[in-house]
């Protein structure tokens, strides 16, 4: 049976660790020639080889960076069909408003948000003169419902994909491309695991808030940015796509 990505390049940012790397290696699995685009140079070699695709070495605040990347992905294999705009922090240093300073916020901003900005700038030229394309950035839960254990950089950076996504849907809506924001509830990768196990009672308050009682698997996200990326979503855009166990959907959860 033909992959889903079939015959399809697909550009993952952020592709060496957590929801990215699980997404490489489900695009691949599907068939798609897949370029990873990520700051880490020593895993990206080898997550490339392991999928047969190639490793890129990007900062995604860097337009020239951001640039490079998805020319190649043309010059490699001869289309840009999917993006996947992923590649984010969520540094300590970002905390309650009372506590973060100028120069965390703007760190936090610029990978998060400008990040999305400069790669769907990149993306968006190959995908039009295609009259096809896939976007999918990568939001959050944050960027619909408010927390009171607050990251306020990141839940701000997270509104801004979410926003930009929304809006770049609606406007390319009728040139063939799709830009969706994949909002992921908590997800249990290297950069959750990293902030909850300096404060485990943190960790523990989420949990309470999640429906299914657990944190997602990455994998349960690149099934869901497997089906954006693929036909089978023609027609979903814009959309703001929650892939969370159920927190934005509950008021009460179960014990
Ligand atoms: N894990 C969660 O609970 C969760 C929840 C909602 C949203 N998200 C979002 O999902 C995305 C992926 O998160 P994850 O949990 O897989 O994180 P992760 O830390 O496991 O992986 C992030 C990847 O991004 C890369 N990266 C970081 N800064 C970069 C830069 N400047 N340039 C290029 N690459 C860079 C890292 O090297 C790493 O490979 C992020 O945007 C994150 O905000 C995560």
């Amino acid at each position: 049976m033909a992959g889903r990505l079939e015959r399809k390049t697909a550009v993952v940012t952020g592709g060496c660790s957590g929801i990215g790397l699980a997404t490489v290696r489900r695009f691949a699995e599907e068939g798609a020639k897949v370029v990873i685009g990520d700051i880490d140079e020593d895993r990206g070699p080898e997550v490339a080889s392991e999928v047969g695709g190639t490793f890129v070495r990007v900062d995604v605040t860097s337009k020239e960076d951001v640039d490079t990347l998805f020319r190649v992905a043309k010059q490699t294999y001869g289309s840009v069909d999917v993006a996947f705009n992923n590649a984010g922090i969520s540094p300590p240093e970002d905390d309650s408003i009372l506590d973060t300073d100028l120069e965390a916020w703007r760190r936090v901003q610029e990978v998060n948000l400008t990040s999305v900005y400069l790669c769907c700038k990149a993306a968006l030229p190959y995908m039009l003169e295609q009259k096809r394309g896939s976007i999918i950035n990568t939001a959050s839960f944050v960027a619909v419902m408010g927390a009171a254990t607050s990251q306020i950089s990141y839940s701000a950076s997270k509104g801004g994909v979410l926003a930009m996504s929304r809006e770049l849907g609606v406007q390319f809506a009728r040139d063939g491309v799709r830009v969706n924001a994949l909002c992921p509830g908590p997800v249990n990768t290297p950069l959750l695991q990293e902030l909850f196990a300096k404060d485990p009672e943190r960790a523990a308050r989420r949990l309470v808030h999640i429906p299914m009682g657990r944190f997602g698997e990455p994998e349960e996200m690149a099934g869901a940015v497997l089906f954006l990326a693929s036909d089978e979503s023609s027609f979903i855009t814009a959309s703001t796509f929650l892939v969370d166990g159920g927190i934005s959907g509950a008021y009460v959860t179960p014990l």
